[in-house]
């Protein structure tokens, strides 16, 4: 850094700390950024990025100037604008954990001069409220706090913090509201100004609203198997609706992720403690938890018992272009393909889950995990499986049998390359798919 005081501090160098304190660097700011993981931070010192995320280590390299990396607590809230994005995990009640958030509050020194402390972090409706209450009880009515929930999704959060949909912006006081307002401002993004509560709900409503399309879109597939409907054509016809719109309509084998899942039980929670049953979010968690389990009983349609047959999962992360394995729907499939007792092979291009998931085979290639294989699901929807109907994949295979998770094939191209196929919410030929054995005979008296 140039020597300058910091103009913004940023406690948190995970996803959205990093993408904050490199595009604000980007925008011209003096920027410190904060870990208490001395190892993350002396990667990020070494110029290493502890996670992957498109773009963030070019935009690092380019402000290196304007940014620094500490694990000092001084230096951080020397800054007059301090962004908190730590984590908030959730706790086993489903509340949110606010442990990281708390520590950051309690550790605030007596500062001399007036700062603000943006609130990044997702946190439950009251937070702000709760933590104004708090400084104002530590004699640190001067430091301000503003909620400015962040909504960037990995895998293009430079770009959607660069170029947000809107800003959200809630504060006590207009004078904070402002101060954080004018930073964006090159962003040139239409900026709601709210209470801070209603600033909360802003980020927690829209999570769940996502959500909701998702597990919709999710049910109608599952009524299309039923029916012979296919959804990827009603998805399209719904989507041309300008008052629905086509984004989140995207039929699967359910979300994943750091946010959506503690969210919308945070949101649910949040409820529930105020006293009342938000049934609607209840329905879309459970509608998410069974698509995930679908898979299981779409391999045994095909291959009968799964014991002692061999599944490749390719793609681990919870969607492309991120190593985040956070609640990714492949930990919960490659739990339950162990359990029914198949041997597992995977494969990711970044995500690395050799600490979260035991008993699984780990491959380098596609290819690799497909070896042998009596299935290949698509969990994710790299780029790279957008090939795989390939005859060096079919004949690698014990059973030319791909599940598309994610809709990513064309299903006649699959065929015609000889593979028995199966999406989400697709038309299948279930009957032509079944193995030629009693199990056959069995389906087809079913
Ligand atoms: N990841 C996303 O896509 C995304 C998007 C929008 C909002 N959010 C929200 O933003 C928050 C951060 O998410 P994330 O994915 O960046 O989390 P993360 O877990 O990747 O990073 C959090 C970082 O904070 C650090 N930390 C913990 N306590 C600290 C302290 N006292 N001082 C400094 N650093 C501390 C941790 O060591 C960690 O590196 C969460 O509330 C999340 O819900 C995340």
């Amino acid at each position: 850094m140039s020597g300058e005081k910091p103009a913004i501090g940023v406690f948190g160098a995970g996803w959205v700390g990093l993408v904050t304190g490199a595009c604000f660097a980007e925008l011209g700011h003096e920027v410190v950024v904060r870990d208490v993981l001395p190892e993350r931070v002396e990667a990020l010192q070494a110029g290493h990025l502890p996670l992957h995320e498109p773009g963030l280590a070019e935009l690092l390299e380019r402000n290196g100037e304007r940014l620094t990396f500490t694990t000092e607590l001084d230096e951080v809230v020397s800054a007059p604008i301090m962004f908190v994005c730590v984590g908030t995990p959730p706790t086993y009640s489903g509340d949110a954990d606010l442990s990281a958030v708390w520590t950051v509050v309690n550790h605030l020194p007596s500062l001399e001069e007036r700062a603000i402390l943006v609130m990044k972090s997702t946190v439950p409706v009251g937070t702000g409220e709760t933590v104004r209450s708090a400084l104002d009880a530590r004699g640190l009515a001067h430091v301000g706090y503003v909620s400015n929930p962040e909504f960037l999704s990995e895998g293009s959060a430079v770009r959607d913090f660069m170029s947000p949909d809107r800003l959200v912006v809630g504060a006590f006081t207009e004078a904070d509201a402002g101060a954080v307002a004018a930073l964006y401002e090159p962003l040139d993004a239409p900026i709601v100004r709210a209470d801070v509560a209603s600033a909360e709900m802003i980020k927690l409503a829209a999570n769940a609203f996502l959500m909701t399309r998702i597990s919709f879109i999710n049910e109608i597939a599952n009524v299309c198997e039923a029916t012979g409907a296919d959804v990827e054509q009603v998805a399209k016809g719904i989507g041309l609706d300008h008052r629905l719109g086509p984004h989140f309509l995207r039929a699967g084998i359910g979300w994943g992720g750091s946010c959506f899942p503690k969210d919308g039980v945070a949101l649910k929670q949040l409820a529930s403690n105020s006293g009342y049953h938000f049934q609607l979010l209840n329905a879309v968690i459970e509608v998410n938890e069974l698509q995930k389990r679908r898979v299981i009983g779409k391999l045994e349609k095909h291959l009968g018992k799964l014991r002692g047959k061999t599944i490749a999962l390719l793609g681990l992360a919870f969607k492309p272009n991120t190593d985040d394995l956070r609640e990714a729907p492949s930990l919960v499939l490659a739990s339950r393909l162990l359990a029914e007792g198949a041997e597992v092979r995977t494969w990711d291009p970044v995500a690395d889950a050799s600490n979260v998931l035991q008993g699984v085979t780990f491959c380098d290639s596609v290819l690799d995990a497909v070896t042998g294989a009596d299935a290949a699901v698509i969990v994710t929807e790299w780029d790279e499986l957008k090939t795989l109907a390939s005859e060096e994949v079919r004949t690698a295979m014990r059973r030319p049998l791909i599940l598309d998770g994610r809709n990513l094939l064309d299903p006649e191209q699959a065929r015609s390359a000889g593979f028995d196929y199966e999406g989400i919410g697709r038309a299948s030929s279930p009957l032509a798919s079944l193995p030629e054995t009693e199990e056959r005979e069995h389906q087809l008296e079913a």
